[in-house]
């Protein structure tokens, strides 16, 4: 298999002009994976070491490091660990890093683009025995239960960490091409949403509590990420193709319109950021408006 820049739904980003910024934007909302085959902004080599150096630290570390820009708290590893204050560190540099690179190479985002979580993956992907929906080697859209993005979109930037192994993924077609044909084939039907459950969401809300107020488009997109696990059908025969993505790399990609699946692959850094549907370049292609025009309803009131 030949690096990641061969394969059709990849486009190799080397060098680039502010003048391609808005060019970039619309083909990372048409479904395209975009690859730098070194980071673009700083990652400093000591930082790396003391990720890949995490895995000595035995069973009781975590399967997932997370770290929220907006409040600077880390999750996933333990208050006593001799390391945390560290990974902290190396956390906030790596997520304010790639949020200012972002800024300035997805320009016509400004003000529109919001950082969300950060993620460092030390695991193996291949062979981790999780319960289906939680699978990550299963072609799939993005979408979060906690964090409903009422038509935002979910934009992931990735660093292959890992010195000498490759991350492989599978990726399909984007969100406007599998859609409409699987809603056709399928008969896949949005949820309904009464209105008790607006209520209950508006009572929890009252109170504090943290139920997330979803649209149409957050119940849809939660739906389609364990419909797509769970289909054999989807799984085997819709058009996909493999992505190697060599050590040292970097890649970024709208994940709730590209199914993607990790086949393989260790130490992952990750950034996510929430693109507002008014910020979006190709609004045509962004899942909730191929929805609405598949479905012929509303998703976000
Ligand atoms: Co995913």
């Amino acid at each position: 298999m030949e690096a990641a820049s061969q394969a059709l739904s990849v486009l190799e980003v080397a060098g680039y002009a502010p003048d391609q910024a808005r060019w970039y934007c619309d083909h990372l909302e048409q479904g395209k994976v975009l690859f730098f085959r070194h980071v673009p902004f700083e990652f400093l080599e000591e930082d790396r070491n003391f990720l890949l150096s995490q895995k000595q630290t035995g069973s009781r570390f975590h399967k997932n490091i997370s770290y929220r820009p907006a409040t600077d708290v880390l999750k996933g590893i333990d208050g006593g660990s001799p390391d945390r204050e560290r990974l902290h560190r190396v956390m906030r540099s790596f997520s304010s890093e790639a949020a200012r690179f972002v800024a300035k190479f997805l320009a016509p985002y400004a003000g529109k683009i919001k950082a969300d979580f950060a993620s460092f993956r030390p695991l193996e992907e291949q062979g981790r025995d999780l319960p289906l929906h939680k699978r990550n080697d299963l072609l799939h859209v993005d979408a979060f239960p906690t964090r409903p993005t009422r038509g935002g979109r979910i934009l992931r930037v990735f660093i292959n960490v890992n010195p000498s192994v490759p991350r492989v993924w599978n990726v399909g077609e984007p969100f406007h091409i599998f859609l409409p044909k699987l809603m056709q084939a399928q008969r896949l039907a949005p949820p309904h949403r009464g209105p008790a459950g607006k209520f209950l969401a508006h009572v929890a809300a009252q109170l504090g509590l943290p139920v997330p107020d979803r649209s149409r488009y957050d119940e849809f997109m939660l739906y389609l990420h364990d419909w797509l696990k769970e289909s054999s059908d989807f799984q085997k025969n819709s058009p996909s193709q493999e992505i190697v993505f060599p050590p040292g790399c970097c890649w970024m990609v709208y994940t709730d319109g590209v199914p993607h699946a990790a086949l393989s692959g260790q130490f992952a850094l990750e950034q996510t950021f929430i693109v507002l549907p008014e910020a979006l370049v190709s609004p045509q292609a962004a899942p909730v408006h191929v929805l609405e025009s598949t479905t012929g309803m509303r998703m976000v009131n």
